[in-house]
């Protein structure tokens, strides 16, 4: 593993971090206290080639990898955590046509994500009775002659109302859970198909986060995403990659709020400050070295990803101490910045966003499902 980046990685990270400055960070205040969503934003982070980062050239993505996508998640992500996720969901829907899709599917979409003709694509797994335990979900997708039927409530969809497809999955056998679930691609304006209204969330105000409604929505059998029954296959492998991505937001959004923090501690008078100025030096130690700790995780999970290894139990591990750690970040951040941090402010903004990481694409408790079932499975490999 080469810690440093190549050509392809060094162009997605100056990419982002160019974007992170000129379209994020101007608007990530406003967005924050409710001004709406990026539509253009995220049109402008397609046309700069950051909205298919590990897509093929050949669909007008960038082939760069997905450590080149951590690093750009990462940039992204201190700007705008709200305009990250959406970003984030798009590159792990494209990532999942690329790799499902037929001609047509891949001719239609792929284009316009990693172009920027759409806003974003969104991922639809969760519904309200299903969250953690995904392979209960009660959305159905009835064969009917050449089409499909759906009918239910998805829950949590980011991007909701705003993205050109949406990857959805629904049971065509509900009686095999997980093996009877099946992957549709549902565009905007299907009838029976409609987006409800945006949650009212904690944090990433600058993110739609909506449930989606299906009633009675027929779709022809040519919007499913490869074949019947492996739809909670392609949901788990998305969300492997998904989650390396969540750990590299989370780290970008603590690093941004230790940057904040930092320029403060070096702006005081040491002496004025008293026995307060050491406790906050040594604060600013362990979160600098929880926060480097927690980046190699996440430099690990993409790179075995990179690689073509299995990475479900690194992408785990990441994702549980990523977000676990940036959470620890943000608050030090709060507390070296002293009384003047509780106002309405990036690292307070730092500090509400960063909480869903540590729920959204699997919680800390699903990673720990995760990790423990691999590391068992390895030892009995093993044995
Ligand atoms: N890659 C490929 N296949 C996988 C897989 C992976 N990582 N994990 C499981 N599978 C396969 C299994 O091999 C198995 O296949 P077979 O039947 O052929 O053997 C099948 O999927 C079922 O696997 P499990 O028995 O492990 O399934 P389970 O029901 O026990 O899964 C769970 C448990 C891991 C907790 C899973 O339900 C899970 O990950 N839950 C969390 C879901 C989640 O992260 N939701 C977030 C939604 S997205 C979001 O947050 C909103 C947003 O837009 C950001």
């Amino acid at each position: 593993m080469n810690l440093v980046p190549d050509e392809g990685q060094r162009a997605a990270l100056e990419a982002a971090r160019e974007a992170a400055h000129t379209l994020l960070m101007p608007n990530a205040a406003e967005l924050d206290a409710g001004a709406g969503f990026p539509t253009e934003t995220l049109k402008a982070l397609g046309r700069a080639g950051l909205m298919g980062v590990n897509v093929d050239p050949a669909w007008g993505g960038r082939g760069a990898g997905a450590v080149a996508y951590a690093l750009a998640v990462r940039e992204l992500a201190a700007a705008c955590a709200g305009t990250t996720v959406g970003m984030m969901v798009t590159n792990m829907v494209a990532e999942a046509i690329e790799a499902y899709g037929d001609d047509a599917q891949k001719q239609r979409h792929l284009p316009r994500i990693t172009g920027g003709a759409y806003a974003a694509a969104a991922f639809s797994l969760s519904e309200p009775g299903s969250g953690s335990d995904a392979a209960s979900l009660r959305t159905v997708a009835v064969r009917d002659g050449d089409d499909y039927v759906l009918d239910g409530t998805k829950a949590w969809v980011t991007s909701g109302g705003h993205a050109g497809v949406y990857l959805v999955m629904a049971a065509t056998d509900p009686a095999a859970r997980a093996r009877g679930i099946s992957a549709f691609l549902i565009e905007p304006g299907t009838p029976g198909f409609e987006a409800a209204k945006p949650e009212h969330k904690m944090g990433q105000h600058a993110s739609a986060t909506t449930q989606l409604i299906f009633d009675q929505c027929r779709v022809p059998a040519s919007a499913r995403l490869g074949p019947e029954g492996i739809g909670f296959k392609i949901a788990m492998r998305a969300l492997d990659g998904g989650r390396v991505g969540v750990s590299a937001q989370a780290c970008g959004v603590a690093t941004g709020a230790l940057a904040t923090a930092t320029a403060h501690l070096a702006s005081l008078d040491a002496e004025a400050q008293g026995p307060d100025h050491a406790a906050h030096l040594a604060a600013l130690a362990d979160a600098a070295t929880a926060l480097d700790a927690a980046w190699l995780m996440c430099l690990r999970a993409a790179w075995l990803k990179d690689e073509r290894r299995p990475f479900t139990r690194e992408a785990a591990m990441s994702k549980l101490f990523c977000t676990e750690t940036a959470s620890r970040v943000c608050e030090a951040a709060l507390r070296i910045l002293g009384p003047d941090a509780y106002g309405a402010n990036a690292v307070s903004q730092a500090l509400r966003d960063v909480r869903v990481t540590r729920i959204y694409e699997g919680t800390s408790e699903v990673q720990r499902i995760v990790i423990a079932r691999e590391v068992l499975r390895a030892a009995s490999a093993a044995a």
